[in-house]
């Protein structure tokens, strides 16, 4: 069921690696091929381990006008086998002169390890098309040998967020690095792989009116001995790290003014604001946050980053959404630190301790590090601020749209980057599924030992959970024989969740647990479905014992379909698993238990005693498997009763996604009038209760009343379209209607849906007619509103006719795409778009014989989006019609009819229980 898109999505998945990039080779703008959409993407060229770097020493000289820097890198280098070849990276980019790389030996003897012997370089090479430069020498070293090689480099600073950058923002300029994934190479040849941790030692030239902040404090500055404007900022060593990690930023930077005298251990870091210009008033409460915030996760880890300082920097124009994380350095664009969220700083901070002491192996590891990190930043946030920050929907949000994502056919078939996003979003799930069925305490101590055991190393998944594993066997939390590794495992290895049906069986007391697929969108033939199979903690509270903090589970489903459980209760109450959505998969029960459910919140006490999140999840959980075939509507609508009572927005968000799926699911059938009318019912005492909005109110109340109005106007509440009929009056009312729109956008749709018919023309005209130099987007918004809202058929031939034959009617093809989509929104768009393609054919099919996209587009919105056995018959009388005229659109009509016929069976099988239940709600409201 593709055409329902689900509202809780595009709120999450933004697209923090996209940039586009353009090769240009050494000319003005200089950006490069290389692109960070995605780390996995990366290519695995990892360099041989012969040879190993034990530190570094570096030297910088960037020039701001040429947009060029020099530099030189000397590296101690140890041998762990006998070779003549120093591999290492160095990207295209980075000019080096191999007559002048210098490569001594050391001599291990003499206690000062002085410079023993100089060994020959034969030649430098590039590796083809790989960002690898090696070294040839003219003689073996030995294994055990140490040498210190020297390579003088000059390279580009770019304009994208590409290893050394420049930016500017009004008249102040400013030089970064973004060495995230592997750009490192850009900017100083080195052995750019995570797990190459070593100590820097590091300076850099800077013109003396600026600041240059690095990983570690400066040491001392010296005089340039050429540019006498000019300086040298020696800092201190580095701790060994990964060379993605490396970082710092040149500019004229304003420190502010700490006078948050906080108290402070000598081991922790001190942390420093900066910003471009003097921003104290702006940047104070995020400043003290961020102590807050440091000072909460040190106590979580127990240990302080073993760090002097933290630098914040924060720049208007910073040409990366996400904020750049140097050990020791974070810069953040001023957007989105000015938000003031303890979660974007806390969960930087984070990478101090997992990402840049503790690191992963590789960059397909680096979900499992971003996951881990969001998650304890969420834990933070709840812990300082109660999870207001996030209105509560913490983990709501990600949840659903995951639910959504992978019980498509096919999950994630359009983006990349969006799988990525996915796939971290989940891990955070499956760790806080951790954090409770093990216990906050274990899932603690595990964390804390395993940064101890790989402080300056770096770790492959199975390390996390192996110390985790430890833990909960030594706590008592996991049963001895069992290991994380499996049970986790099986949440990571398919892009798709597990639904679990529960069945009591009332005379014995037991029950069967089963485990499946979960799917939602029809048809349910996923491939390979019954090979899936999850370990799935099962938490049990029944009636007669209700207690919602204790989270550990009566037992786990070892990977297996089905198990039996004993002691349940009688046959008067009920139970409910999984609770507060713990694991993220949904559950269904039988008919009496969920009865029982049902019975129970529509009581005060109940709806008191069952949290938030869980009368959220019965209700959701309940839509879901019925939209799914999974259960029957009567039950999914019985669930609904206790919102006459419940006043909790977060329960009532996904009611709207709900009402408007299934709104538009049942659109076409007679069904539909009483739908309405029972969402009137179920909104209107809401939205009275809600009242009129007040300046002061939370933001939720705000939302909440919007998303109420706007769902009563499409039933047509009355007066909603009273109201948005006298706004619209004003309009019809002016003297020059062509030059601005005074009706706000949310009453245009209720007008053109249930007002006259020449309101509606009059907004046609004012299409027709829309000058120029207006911005473009409204017009497109009313002519979208026009078709997609009106729901007389006369209107949209009208409209039909106007854009498609007219000749000089100012409706361009874009138009015609827009128009086409809009209509499939609903059933009496589409069946009148089916009315008019079939009436016309022969002239339209004339008109579209060049235009394949548009044909295309024609049939597919005509066609795609009947459900029932009558659009059915419809499209297939058109099909045998017009056999052979199709022409490229032959697949897409033959498309819609598979659909059509998957999506009859399900009305078949729904409506007239859905029409049932509806009839007795109306009958006693
Ligand atoms: C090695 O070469 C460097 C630079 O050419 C030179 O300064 C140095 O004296 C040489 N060292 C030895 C031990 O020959
Ligand atoms: C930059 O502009 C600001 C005002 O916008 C001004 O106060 C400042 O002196 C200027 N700085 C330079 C270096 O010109
Ligand atoms: C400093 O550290 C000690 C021991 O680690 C701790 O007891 C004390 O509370 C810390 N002081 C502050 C101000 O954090
Ligand atoms: C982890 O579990 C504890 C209760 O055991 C809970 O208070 C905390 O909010 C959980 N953390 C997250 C981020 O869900
Ligand atoms: C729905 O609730 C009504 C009464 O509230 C009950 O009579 C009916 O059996 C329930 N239907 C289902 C399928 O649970
Ligand atoms: C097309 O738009 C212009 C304004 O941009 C308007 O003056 C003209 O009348 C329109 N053409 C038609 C056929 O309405
Ligand atoms: C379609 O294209 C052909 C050749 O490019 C042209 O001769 C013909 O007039 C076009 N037909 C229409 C309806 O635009």
């Amino acid at each position: 069921m593709n055409i329902f898109k689900s509202n809780a999505y595009n709120l999450l998945f933004f697209l923090p690696f996209m940039f586009f990039c353009y090769k240009t080779s050494h000319a003005a703008v200089r950006r490069s091929i290389d692109t960070s959409a995605s780390y996995a993407l990366l290519t695995d060229d990892r360099l041989p381990t012969d040879i190993l770097p034990q530190s570094y020493e570096i030297h910088l000289e960037p020039n701001y006008e040429q947009g060029t820097f020099s530099g030189h890198v000397k590296i101690n280098l140890v041998w762990k086998s006998d070779t003549n070849k120093i591999a290492l990276h160095a990207h295209f980019d980075l000019n080096i002169n191999h007559k002048k790389i210098l490569v001594q030996m050391l001599n291990k003897n003499n206690s000062d390890l002085q410079l023993h012997k100089n060994i020959t370089v034969q030649r430098g090479s590039r590796f083809p098309k790989k960002t690898i430069y090696i070294v040839y020498l003219t003689e073996i070293i030995k294994q055990g040998s140490e040498c210190v090689l020297e390579i003088p480099f000059e390279g580009y600073i770019w304009e994208s967020a590409e290893g050394l950058f420049k930016g500017s923002y009004s008249n102040l300029t400013y030089l970064a690095t973004y060495l995230r994934p592997n750009n490192a190479r850009r900017l100083f040849p080195c052995f750019d792989e995570p797990r190459f941790k070593v100590p820097f030692t590091v300076s850099i030239t800077r013109s003396r009116h600026l600041i240059t902040i690095f990983n570690t404090p400066v040491a001392r500055t010296s005089e340039h001995s050429i540019l006498k404007d000019h300086v040298i900022d020696h800092f201190e060593q580095t701790p060994p790290m990964s060379t993605f990690t490396f970082g710092f930023v040149t500019s004229a930077l304003f420190k502010l003014k700490d006078d948050l005298k906080t108290a402070r251990n000598s081991t922790d870091p001190v942390i420093n604001f900066w910003s471009f210009q003097d921003r104290t008033n702006q940047l104070k409460h995020i400043y003290k946050k961020t102590l807050l915030a440091y000072k909460t996760i040190q106590n979580y880890f127990g240990i302080p980053v073993p760090i002097s300082k933290i630098d914040v920097v924060v720049i208007p124009e910073l040409p990366i959404v996400r904020p750049v994380d140097n050990w020791g350095l974070l810069l953040f664009k001023e957007s989105v630190i000015t938000q003031n969220r303890y979660y974007d700083i806390a969960q930087e901070l984070i990478y101090q301790w997992i990402g840049s002491w503790v690191t992963p192996e590789w960059w397909t590891d680096d979900h499992l590090n971003k996951a881990l990190a969001s998650f304890l930043a969420s834990e933070t946030v709840i812990k300082l601020d109660g999870g207001v920050e996030f209105n509560g929907k913490y983990p709501m949000t990600t949840l659903y749209s995951l639910y959504y994502e992978f019980s498509k056919r096919y999950p994630h078939s359009r983006i990349t980057a969006m799988k990525q996003e996915t796939i971290s979003y989940k891990t955070e799930l499956v760790i806080r599924m951790l954090n409770f069925t093990l216990g906050k305490d274990t899932l603690q101590k595990g964390l804390k030992k395993f940064i101890e055991d790989y402080q300056y190393k770096t770790f492959v998944g199975d390390d996390l959970w192996s110390a985790l594993t430890s833990q909960a066997l030594k706590d008592g939390t996991l049963k001895s024989q069992y290991r994380l590794t499996d049970i986790v495992g099986t949440w990571l290895a398919y892009q798709r969740l597990p639904v679990i049906t529960v069945h009591r069986d009332y005379e014995t007391n037991t029950a069967t647990i089963q485990q499946k697929v979960y799917l939602r969108e029809r048809p349910h033939d996923v491939p390979d479905q019954d090979k899936m199979l999850w370990w799935i903690p099962i938490i049990i509270n029944q009636q007669d014992t209700l207690n919602f903090s204790n989270s550990s589970p009566y037992v786990w489903m070892e990977k297996t379909r089905q198990i039996n459980i004993n002691n349940m209760p009688g046959n008067d109450k009920f139970i409910i698993i999984n609770q507060e959505e713990i694991g993220p998969f949904p559950v269904n029960y039988d008919e009496e238990n969920w009865k029982m459910l049902s019975a129970f919140l529509q009581t005060e006490i109940g709806r008191t005693v069952v949290p938030t999140y869980t009368r959220a999840k019965l209700l959701h959980d309940a839509w879901n498997l019925a939209y799914a075939g999974d259960l029957s509507f009567a039950t999914a609508f019985n669930m609904t009763l206790f919102m006459k009572f419940e006043r909790n927005h977060i329960i009532w968000n996904p009611v709207f996604t709900f009402i408007d799926q299934i709104g538009r699911r049942i659109d076409m059938s007679e069904v539909h009038k009483k739908f309405e009318e029972y969402v009137l019912a179920l909104l209107t005492p809401l939205y009275e209760e809600l009242g009129a909005e007040i300046e002061t109110e939370d933001n939720w109340k705000k939302d909440l009343r919007s998303l109420t109005k706007r769902f009563l106007c499409r039933s047509g509440f009355r007066p909603c379209i009273k109201e948005a009929k006298d706004a619209y009056k004003v309009w019809l009312n002016m003297a020059t209607p062509n030059l601005e729109n005074p009706v706000p956008n949310h009453y245009i749709c209720p007008v053109f849906k249930w007002g006259s018919t020449d309101e509606w023309q009059f907004g046609l005209e004012r299409v027709i007619q829309f000058p120029k130099t207006r911005i473009q987007s409204e017009r497109t918004y009313l002519l979208k509103t026009l078709a997609g809202c009106s729901t007389q058929s006369e209107k949209i031939y009208r409209l039909l006719e106007l854009s498609i034959f007219e000749e000089h009617s100012n409706f361009t093809e874009n138009d015609q795409f827009l128009i086409f989509s809009s209509l499939t929104g609903s059933s009496s768009g589409y069946y009148t778009l089916f009315n008019f393609l079939s009436e016309y054919w022969t002239p339209i099919r004339q008109k579209f014989k060049n235009n394949t996209n548009l044909w295309d587009h024609l049939i597919g919105s005509a066609t795609g989006f009947f459900l029932t056995q009558k659009g059915y018959d419809m499209v297939k009388e058109l099909y045998e019609k017009h056999s052979g005229d199709f022409g490229s659109a032959q697949h897409i009509i033959e498309k819609s009819l598979r659909n059509i016929r998957e999506e009859t069976l399900w009305s078949k099988e729904n409506l007239p229980v859905i029409e049932t239940w509806l009839n007795n709600f109306l009958s006693k409201n």
